[in-house]
């Protein structure tokens, strides 16, 4: 492409926060160049063959880089004014995306008890998921009793090591208090709907402004794609998921509010389930802004890489965020050597597929370290091993978030 006579304006495919890489040839004076989200700044002194990076800021959508001629430089150096480029041609053009975000799920009894464990949430990751710190069981242990002491540990230590904070989660059917499950008298539709209100209005209120994303459904929809049957489904209607949604964006309007769910990284009954629910949610302006795709990946679960890549899509589709939200990939000890490489690949696999996919924006391991693995040290689940070093899968999963897989 040549520089026309007063500017040219190089079309490409831009997202905030990218950078544009440009090389250019054959110009040695003085050149603008910004794109239509930025300023044009000057480049001087431009080399016959340069390469130049334009950040493009986060919030406004770019398409376009733009240069133009500067003019000569006032000031004489060396004698010589700086003459404007009278022609440059570009011959490369990177659209280089900002890495995927890489998290874990963090439980705060090895978070106070071990140090490789904290040493590694805080330099490996950018984001964490209190694991089970969050539950209706953790947080809400009577009815008019809340206890907030171990997740807020674990948000005040990611957030004091700028990592961003999921939520986890907030209507579920497991991991419940015994006074939801087992009540002194049986809840109606309105009394445990007004229970689930309270609920979902108190903890992401008290989050407000910490707690980034909530998967405020987990885990809701069957193998066969029909509703799962949970105490708050039974009780309440199909109308739980209306009220646990509203409630969190009138909580928390900043929050992104996700599906989370397992089973459904490849094509099937499971997966059709989601994508109606979630059509049939936003469709009635129940605020659903992104699905998250589980991701445990054990052994022989089949899950390739067009999978996910066709899952991706088909959820992106419904005009949702998608996010890895709790990927880890167990092993049979003993954790040999090829069995290493396996994992690697599987984990660079789910990882290239969100890379690929601009609707998918984080990827979260569950598990900080195999210590900790909710699947058992001996099957070294997760991408940092027990004493805090990073394994293969770990490297190979940032090459994959940062595009170069
Ligand atoms: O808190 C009690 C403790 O008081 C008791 O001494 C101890 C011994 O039994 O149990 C502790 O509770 C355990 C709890 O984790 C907290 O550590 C439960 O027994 C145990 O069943 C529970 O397991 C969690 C599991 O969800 C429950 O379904 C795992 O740690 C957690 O990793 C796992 O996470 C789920 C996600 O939330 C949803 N997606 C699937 C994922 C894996 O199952």
């Amino acid at each position: 492409m040549r520089l026309g006579r007063r500017a040219t304006t190089l079309r490409a495919p831009l997202v905030p926060t990218h950078t544009v890489r440009v090389r250019l040839r054959g110009c040695g004076g003085r050149l603008r160049i910004g794109t239509d989200a930025t300023r044009l700044r000057t480049v001087t002194a431009v080399r016959s063959m340069q390469t130049l990076s334009v950040a493009v800021p986060s919030g406004r959508p770019v398409s376009a880089v733009r240069f133009a001629r500067a003019a000569a430089a006032r000031a004489r150096q060396n004698g010589r004014a700086r003459r404007a480029c009278a022609r440059v041609s570009v011959d490369r053009v990177d659209v280089a995306a900002p890495p995927v975000p890489l998290g874990a799920a963090v439980r705060d009894d090895a978070l106070a008890s071990d140090a490789p464990y904290r040493s590694a949430l805080a330099s490996d990751f950018r984001s964490a998921t209190p694991e089970n710190e969050l539950k209706m069981e953790a947080v809400h242990p009577q009815p008019d009793i809340y206890s907030f002491e171990r997740a807020d540990g674990i948000v005040g230590f990611a957030r004091s090591r700028g990592l961003a904070v999921r939520g986890h989660t907030l209507l579920w059917g497991e991991q419940l208090p015994r006074w939801v499950t087992s009540p002194v008298m049986p809840w109606t539709r309105s009394s445990l709907r007004e229970v689930l209100r309270r609920h979902v209005t108190t903890v992401v209120g008290h989050f407000r402004g910490r707690i980034d994303t909530w998967d405020v459904a987990n885990e809701v929809v069957r193998a066969d794609g029909s509703r799962s049957s949970t105490i708050w489904q039974r009780t309440i209607g199909d109308d739980d998921l209306d009220v646990a949604f509203r409630a969190a964006r009138a909580a928390d309007p900043g929050a992104r509010l996700v599906l989370n769910d397992n089973g459904i990284e490849r094509a099937g009954a499971h997966q059709d389930g989601v994508v109606r629910l979630v059509r049939d949610l936003r469709a009635r302006g129940v605020p659903v802004d992104g699905i998250g795709i589980q991701a445990h990946l054990d052994p022989g679960s089949g899950v390739t890489a067009s999978d996910l890549d066709r899952t991706m899509s088909r959820f992106a589709a419904l005009g949702v965020r998608v996010e890895i939200t709790e990927a880890d990939v167990p092993r049979s000890p003993p954790l040999t050597p090829a069995a290493t490489v396996a994992q690697a690949e599987t984990f660079a696999q789910a990882a290239d597929a969100c890379w690929q996919h601009a609707a998918c924006d984080r990827f979260t391991v569950w598990g900080v370290t195999d210590a900790h693995s909710w699947r058992g040290a001996d099957t070294g689940a997760v991408l940092v091993d027990g004493t805090g070093h990073p394994k293969p899968a770990y490297a190979a999963v940032r090459a994959a978030l940062a595009g170069r897989s």
